[in-house]
């Protein structure tokens, strides 16, 4: 049987990536490919330039690299942009944000020096413990709205970039629910001209990309896209989204590990996890309800992983504790521990603890930059709305409000994988392999 793959437009001229939120993440992700385009490292971390991915048999050594596969953008052709409510331009971002060296600065210097954030939509009600002077003013949401939209056709105007993607690599605003304003596309336009305080800043970049055919991931733990108005924006104009928050240290750690626990049939009495970090997302994350945003994304991981309902004497009763403790001296650097109770045959408990020395944005780049080539991908190859194949990369992955997430790193793994090989017309892998043994 031949398949025939779905049309995909090549991925010719530029592609501007515009990031509302230009911190430690933002500068780690830019100056790391200014780095890796010059010679000077490699990247390491990110499936799209190093991953490979198997097609046909086993027997078939059929593995090219998969950014040989499909078609994506080239790291020459990235153009970068975005919004903060710091002035600061992006050299002087990264130097304070102190997650790469000097020298490694130093080395793309010039190029950093161009990224001037523009002007944000910020309100503090939204993010309580920041506060910075590059701020829009307007007279309600709708109208900020349309100031992002001038924006984005300026930067496209003085880039001549042919595609843009927007990714939220912003503050993690507070705990909010899905309500009434959110629930279809008329009364969010309607609760933009009202000012509704339903519609954190977040909100307000992603209406402003989506209704412009822009791709939109969402790197914080924020409601943002994942409201029925905003997919249903994405779906009428044919434009892919995702999030949420990158899946990066505890949590990356977690799905990892669940997934061989059940693999196993070994059982967990409780999870307590506790971390240091002393960067602003630390010092954002400090304020209560910023940092309930952040739990409900660390909290749901294990339960979708386990299934107690499937497996109550393993699963039923597990103690899960997260803790963000904000401590400057460590930066960027975060520490995280992980006491994990399991128990195995008979009932007998046993112990792991993980001492995570992890650095939280060197982990979160690699992810940016495969989720802005894989946005665009998806929109050259006509994919809309939500993008579950990308949960790979979130904590908190987006789907369909009939569904529940999947977290098994490995499941979101092949998951991403056979989209890839239905892409391209490719045999889907299954693991069967019973034709090896006729
Ligand atoms: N680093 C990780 O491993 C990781 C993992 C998962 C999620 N995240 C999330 O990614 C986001 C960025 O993390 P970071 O370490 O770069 O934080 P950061 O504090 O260094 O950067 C965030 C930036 O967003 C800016 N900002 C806040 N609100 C804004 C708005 N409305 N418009 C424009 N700019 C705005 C802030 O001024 C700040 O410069 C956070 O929400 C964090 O929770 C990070």
């Amino acid at each position: 049987m031949i398949r025939k793959g779905v049309k995909i437009a090549p991925a010719k001229g530029k592609l501007g990536v515009l990031i509302p939120g230009m911190g430690a993440v933002a500068t780690t992700f830019i100056a790391g490919v200014e780095a890796i385009r010059k010679g000077l490292a490699r990247p390491i971390g990110s499936l799209t330039q190093m991953g490979t991915i198997r097609l046909g048999k086993r027997t078939d050594n059929r593995v090219p690299k998969i950014g040989d596969f499909v078609p994506l953008a080239g790291l020459n052709d990235l153009t970068f942009g975005g919004w903060d409510i710091f002035p600061d331009n992006g050299y002087e971002i990264a130097a304070k944000a102190g997650v790469l060296d000097r020298s490694l600065l130093d080395a793309v210097r010039g190029e950093l020096e161009t990224l001037r954030p523009m002007k944000a939509v910020f309100n503090r009600r939204y993010v309580k413990k920041l506060d910075g002077p590059n701020v829009k003013r307007g007279r309600n949401k709708w109208e900020l709205a349309q100031q992002v939209q001038d924006d984005i056709r300026q930067f496209q105007k003085r880039t001549g970039v042919d595609r843009t993607v927007m990714i939220w690599c912003g503050s993690t605003e507070i705990f909010m629910k899905p309500a009434a304003v959110h629930s279809s596309l008329p009364l969010f336009e309607k609760g933009l001209k009202k000012n509704d305080p339903g519609i954190p800043s977040s909100m307000v970049y992603a209406y402003a990309a989506l209704s412009m055919g822009i791709p939109f991931a969402n790197g914080a733990p924020n409601l943002t896209i994942d409201i029925e108005a905003l997919r249903q924006l994405a779906r009428k104009n044919d434009v892919p989204i995702c999030g949420k928050d990158f899946k990066t240290g505890q949590t990356l750690m977690k799905t990892i590990l669940a997934p061989g626990f059940k693999a196993r049939m070994l059982g967990l009495n409780g999870w307590f996890s506790t971390n240091i970090l002393g960067n602003r997302d630390g010092e954002v994350l400090d304020d209560p309800e910023s940092f309930k945003t952040k739990e409900e994304s660390k909290l749901g991981v294990l339960e979708h992983i386990l299934q107690p309902s499937v497996y109550p004497e393993l699963y039923g009763k597990i103690h899960h504790k997260v803790r963000i403790n904000y401590y400057p001296p460590r930066g960027d650097n975060k520490e995280g521990w992980d006491n994990i109770d399991i128990f195995g045959w008979l009932g007998y408990p046993m112990q792991i603890k993980v001492d995570f020395l992890c650095r939280d944005s060197i982990l979160a780049a690699p992810i940016v930059l495969d989720l802005v080539l894989f946005l665009d991908l998806a929109q050259r190859a006509g994919m809309r709305g939500i993008q579950e194949w990308l949960s790979f990369y979130f904590k908190s992955p987006m789907c369909a409000p009939e569904l529940y997430p999947e977290h098994d790193l490995f499941i979101q793994l092949m998951k991403l994988k056979n989209t890839l090989r239905h892409l391209r017309g490719e045999d889907l892998i299954t693991h069967l392999g019973l034709e090896y043994y006729d």
